[in-house]
């Protein structure tokens, strides 16, 4: 476990993705009601931002070929056919966000 400080809470809205990085990891933060989930932010398919995708309830759309995954999982939901996202474990402490990420 490797707890890393990546934003405060309050700089992750909803219905939008926050990218963040840990050293070369480049991650985006999503918020759900009072839970922050974070996902690798660069698609499995091809080089995209997943942060400059489109969040649609509990799933974010890539903004270049619209596959589609599950925030929580990281789990292919539909579209271009792909892997799953890797998600990161992400806690809250004291209105500041951490990432576990090695
Ligand atoms: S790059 Fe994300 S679906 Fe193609």
């Amino acid at each position: 476990m490797a707890w890393h400080q990546v934003a405060n809470a309050n700089e992750v809205p909803e219905e939008e993705a926050t990218p963040v990085t840990v050293g070369k990891t480049m991650i985006a933060l999503v918020r759900i009601g009072e839970q922050i989930y974070g996902m690798s932010d660069v698609c499995t398919h091809q080089f995209a931002l997943m942060s400059d995708g489109y969040v649609d309830g509990d799933c974010i759309e890539c903004p270049l070929h619209q596959a589609r995954f599950h925030i929580p999982t990281g789990e292919h939901r539909g579209g271009q056919p792909c892997a799953n996202l890797q998600t990161f474990p992400v806690k809250i402490e004291d209105d500041l966000v951490y990432v576990d990420s090695d």
